[in-house]
């Protein structure tokens, strides 16, 4: 495994539609566990494929239980309710703001060996799934943001 290097907003490669995943193969299981590791390393709560320079549909989500899911080729079928909350990016350092996001969906995904899954996803989970696939759509949560906040804030 190894740490990738982690594109910061300004690179093209956070603004291109990523384009699906057809090969479950090795090469596609190093890039889901160098993701990891990257996350790790940054000590962040989601990474998508386009975040280190691989414009592939591919992220991985902390799953609030020490792992990790993983989302390739995910859809989000449909959404319901809504929350706001702080979000930050990876690729943003050092910002934070306030995004609205659905306070639940359901999102049907293909896992590292291709198999179709669907799962229903609530509170943080809905939403950093939500901030995932908009990478891979090629927009930054920064669009949504309603109010960015002091770090101070961040911090409580
Ligand atoms: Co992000």
């Amino acid at each position: 495994m190894a740490i990738r290097n982690i594109v910061k907003q300004g690179d093209d490669c956070l603004e291109k539609v990523c384009r699906p995943v057809t090969e479950f193969n090795a090469r596609l299981h190093t890039l889901l566990d160098d993701m990891r590791e990257t996350l790790a390393a940054a000590d962040g709560a989601g990474l998508a494929a386009p975040q280190v320079g691989v414009l592939r549909r591919v992220a991985i989500i902390v799953d609030g239980e020490g792992g990790y899911l993983e989302l390739i080729n995910p859809e989000i079928l449909e959404q319901q309710g809504s929350q706001e909350g702080a979000e930050g990016c990876l690729s943003v350092p050092g910002r934070y703001g306030m995004v609205e996001r659905p306070q639940k969906i359901t999102i049907q995904f293909q896992d590292r060996n291709g198999e179709r899954r669907r799962l229903e996803l609530e509170d943080f989970l809905a939403r950093a799934a939500c901030h995932e696939t908009d990478h891979l759509e090629g927009k930054l949560y920064l669009r949504l943001v309603t109010r960015f906040l002091d770090p101070e804030e961040v911090e409580a």
